[in-house]
């Protein structure tokens, strides 16, 4: 049976990506087989003769199933900009129905692990009064929430997860990310999320760091 986890982080850039190949590269470690799914990403380079974006690269990267990069991120959006502008730019609507087609696929290659990740935080629009969590709702996913530790990342964890509980889903938990090398009073701000958030720490990823397999295996499993 596919694990499908989807990964929502406090802001853009916040290490859902490196959070996510870590957690790839953890369950191919593992001895599973494991895919990561970007369904929208905005910001893409002209490589190789198509538009290439760096996470779906990351993800192709990590993961240990014969998929191609149109597989991965079925709809890329070439500007580094807000998803549903970038679409309409371009004059086309993301469809909801691209998002859950592209997982369905993936999963019928019978994966043991589909990491699928958002973009930007929670409340993504999609265009049109319409968001990705509605998506994620749709699927009942569970979702892993990525913290970005760094100023203002408190409010922003504990109104992420309050959200997403709100929308009726499980937060399988929380993971806190170091994204630096020193962030003044890490520690005192990883103790004051353990103690207000609603949903577990599953592990901390300090920066530049290799992943801890064992921890990142247990979250899979
Ligand atoms: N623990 C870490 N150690 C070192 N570098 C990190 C770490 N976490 C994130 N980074 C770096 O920070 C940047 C942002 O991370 P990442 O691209 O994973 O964020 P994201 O939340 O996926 O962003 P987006 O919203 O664009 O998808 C990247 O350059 C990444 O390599
Ligand atoms: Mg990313």
């Amino acid at each position: 049976m596919t694990r499908t986890y989807f990964i929502t982080g406090t802001d853009t850039e916040v290490g859902k990506t490196y959070v996510s190949c870590q957690l790839l590269a953890a369950a191919v470690n593992a001895g599973k087989t494991a895919v990561g799914y970007k369904p929208v990403a905005a910001g893409c380079e002209w490589r190789d003769e198509a538009w290439q974006n760096e996470d779906a690269m990351a993800f192709l990267q990590a993961s240990n199933l014969a998929v191609t990069l149109n597989e991965i991120n079925p709809i890329a959006l070439q500007p580094a900009i807000a998803p549903h502008i970038a679409a309409q730019e371009a004059g086309i609507t993301i469809s909801e129905q691209v998002i859950k087609d592209g997982l369905a696929h993936l999963q019928a290659k019978q994966p043991d692990v589909v990491i699928m990740e958002g973009a930007g935080g929670w409340r993504l629009p999609l265009g049109d009064g319409r968001f990705l969590s509605q998506v994620v709702q749709d699927l009942a996913l569970d979702v892993i929430v990525v913290v970005g530790m760094r100023l203002g990342c408190l409010n922003h964890a504990l109104l992420t997860v309050e959200a997403i509980q709100a929308d009726g889903l499980n937060v399988k938990g929380w993971i806190a990310n170091q994204l630096n090398e020193t962030m003044p009073y890490f520690n005192q701000n990883l103790a004051t999320l353990e103690a207000l958030m609603p949903a577990p720490l599953l592990a901390t990823v300090p920066y530049g760091s290799k992943p801890d397999y064992g921890r990142l295996a247990q979250i899979l499993s």
